[in-house]
């Protein structure tokens, strides 16, 4: 599968085990040129995934920016469009899990902070894309969503999973406006992958439970048929088939990649 000619923006792509940039590695070895975009506070490590990718041959471009800023989105993806050209390809895959299990323990700024990110982010994202992809004749965004936002799941803070039942509604509503622009959105859900969002997960499971973390990670894995955590690539590679041309009559769905964890209710 070749993503030659394609020119990708992957948003939280600065941790070297996040799954940012397991996607960005992946859709630049496959040919596309891609702006790699973090908070300015991971500087020195979105320059290190930017320079891997430079090194083994690809196109690259470290871009700071901050999801819940719009003026800041806007100037990241001019950069991105001065760099490298305008993107026909968006993976929203920036996102927070804060708060707490408990509802009643979640504060109004948990909340705002939760939505300002990992809903308003993606939604900042698409529409400063969306007139690139329009003027370019199509694209495709790709949202990183969550098993948590396909059903309600113990021990996940309820701000999160509201905010990602809110973007696979949001992936569904530019899947129907902008297909005649040739625009497919889709959504990704992971269940459980092995990135620092995951040691979290393992932690509130600790203090959730009173476990340790063997018997945490013992929790975790019990609920995925497969009987494993996945490695960020294993994300990485469904997403650059859904970008790919193997994955054109694809859109406004939402595909677990969660080894069949399921959702919850
Ligand atoms: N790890 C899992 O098991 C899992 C499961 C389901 C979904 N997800 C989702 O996958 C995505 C990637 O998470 P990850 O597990 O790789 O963790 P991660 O923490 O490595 O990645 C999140 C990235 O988002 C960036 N970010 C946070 N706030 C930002 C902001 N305001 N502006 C720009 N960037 C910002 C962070 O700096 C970080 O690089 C997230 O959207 C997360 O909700 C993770």
């Amino acid at each position: 599968m070749s993503l030659e000619g394609r020119i990708a923006v992957v948003t939280g792509a600065s941790h070297p085990r996040g799954m940012g940039a397991a996607v960005a590695a992946k859709l630049a070895s496959a040919g596309a040129a891609v702006g790699l975009v973090d908070l300015e506070s991971t500087a020195g490590a979105l320059a290190e995934r930017t320079a891997g990718i430079v090194a083994s041959g690809g196109r690259a471009l470290a871009v700071h920016a901050d999801a819940t800023d719009p003026d800041s989105v806007q100037s990241c993806v001019a950069a991105v469009v001065e760099g490298l050209g305008a993107p026909d390809i968006l993976v929203n895959n920036a996102g927070v899990g804060i708060g707490s299990h408990q509802l009643l323990a979640n504060s109004e700024e948990i909340w705002s902070q939760t939505l300002a990110v990992n809903l308003m982010g993606v939604n900042r994202f698409s529409c400063a894309v969306i007139p690139h992809m329009q003027s370019a004749g199509g694209g495709v965004i790709v949202n990183n969503a969550s098993v948590a936002g396909l059903g309600g799941m113990l021990g996940i803070p309820a701000p999160y999973t509201a905010s990602k039942h809110a973007v696979i509604g949001l992936t569904k509503a530019i899947a129907v406006e902008f297909g005649p622009d040739n625009i497919r959105c889709v959504a990704v859900c992971p269940g459980s992958v092995k990135t620092q969002m995951h040691a979290r997960v393992l932690d509130l499971h600790m203090t959730t439970y009173g476990l340790t973390y063997d018997e945490a990670e013992a929790f975790e894995v019990d609920a995925i048929p497969l009987g494993y955590s996945c490695e960020p690539e294993e994300v990485a590679g469904v997403v650059a088939f859904l970008v790919g041309p193997e994955g054109r009559y694809l859109t406004g769905v939402s595909i677990p990649v969660a080894g069949g964890m399921a959702p919850g209710l």
